[in-house]
């Protein structure tokens, strides 16, 4: 485990040569390289890492509102997808699979721990202003040599309860996106945020494809989704605890209008497969906590 010049990120690789980066700022993932150096998520060219902006691509944590409820008190005037992308985490620490002797074992890992809670001082002020509750977050990064395991602990240590929602916007890096379908949400409802018309549940059929603008949260009734490109399987998703998938695609005109988003044809090598629970609030009674995790494995 390393840490980068500036402090604003910590980098972890195995004995085996897989590396992972997170950027404090969000305790944002921004980079899961495999043993040949292959890049499994999609990070924008233009996104901002220096803690201006949520970082466009990786891994942006969502917590606690999920896009924008104007007519939900408590989070109306957080700033969308919520504080936990804009604030800048502290690092907690690292555990690794390998003996105190230093000798590796044939499965090597290594374990990232991150922490934010009220009153912390990389906290978005937004959030403090906006967020009136006590509470901790820990967000845990684990890389294996075959998948990658994100895990979010939230307490709530206040007197009262808060509702919120969680999410994990990861950014899958695809070769072509006019080659991939996803499976797993076969029989699935979903709200299709696209076309408002439709914001009514929808059953799925068969495996997605990609075509077109595509903001969809599901509720499948399987906690693995595989995406696919051709015939190859290339990545399974699976959640822990997560009620929802969102799968979320910009396409062309929603690209051209992201500044952050470069290159502009790059909705082409990018799909977000978010597992998260936001289609009802969770309540967090005062003293309790909520978990949840994903864990995505390399498949093909
Ligand atoms: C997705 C939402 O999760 O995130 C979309 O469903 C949204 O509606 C997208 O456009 C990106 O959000 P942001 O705030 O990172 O631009």
């Amino acid at each position: 485990v390393t840490f980068s010049d500036d402090n604003s990120r910590v980098i972890a690789e195995l004995p085996t040569g897989e590396r992972v980066e997170v950027l404090l700022y969000g305790a944002t993932v921004i980079s899961w390289k495999d043993a040949s150096g292959d890049e499994k998520l999609w990070l924008s060219e233009a996104a901002k890492l220096d803690g201006s902006k949520a970082v466009r691509g990786g891994i942006p944590l969502v917590f606690p509102v999920f896009g924008s409820v104007p007519d939900h008190l408590k989070t109306k005037d957080l700033p969308q997808h919520g504080f936990a992308r804009t604030s800048r985490w502290e690092f907690l620490g690292k555990s690794t699979s390998e003996s105190l002797e230093g000798e590796t074992t044939n499965d090597p890992s290594v374990k990232l721990d991150f922490g934010l809670s009220s009153g912390a001082p990389g906290l978005d002020p937004k959030a403090a202003a906006h967020w009136p509750y006590k509470f901790n977050l820990i967000y845990s990064v684990t890389l294996n040599r075959e998948s990658l395991t994100t895990n979010i602990l939230a307490t709530n240590d206040d007197s009262q309860s808060f509702e919120c929602h969680v999410l994990l916007h990861t950014y899958l890096r695809v070769n072509d996106i006019t080659a991939v379908s996803v499976t797993g949400l076969g029989g699935a409802q979903y709200v299709d945020k696209v076309d408002s018309a439709k914001t009514k549940t929808q059953p799925t059929e068969g495996p997605l494809t990609i075509t077109g603008e595509t903001d969809r949260v599901y509720t499948p009734a399987e906690n693995t989704v595989t995406v696919s490109e051709g015939s190859t399987e290339k990545y399974r998703v699976t959640r822990d605890k997560f009620s929802n998938v969102v799968v979320w695609n910009p396409w062309i005109d929603k690209a051209e209008g992201l500044a952050d988003f470069a290159p502009k044809d790059g909705y082409r090598q990018m799909l977000c497969i978010e597992p998260g629970t936001v289609d009802s609030w969770q309540t967090v009674e005062a003293g309790d906590a909520l978990a949840g995790a994903q864990t995505i494995s390399l498949v093909g």
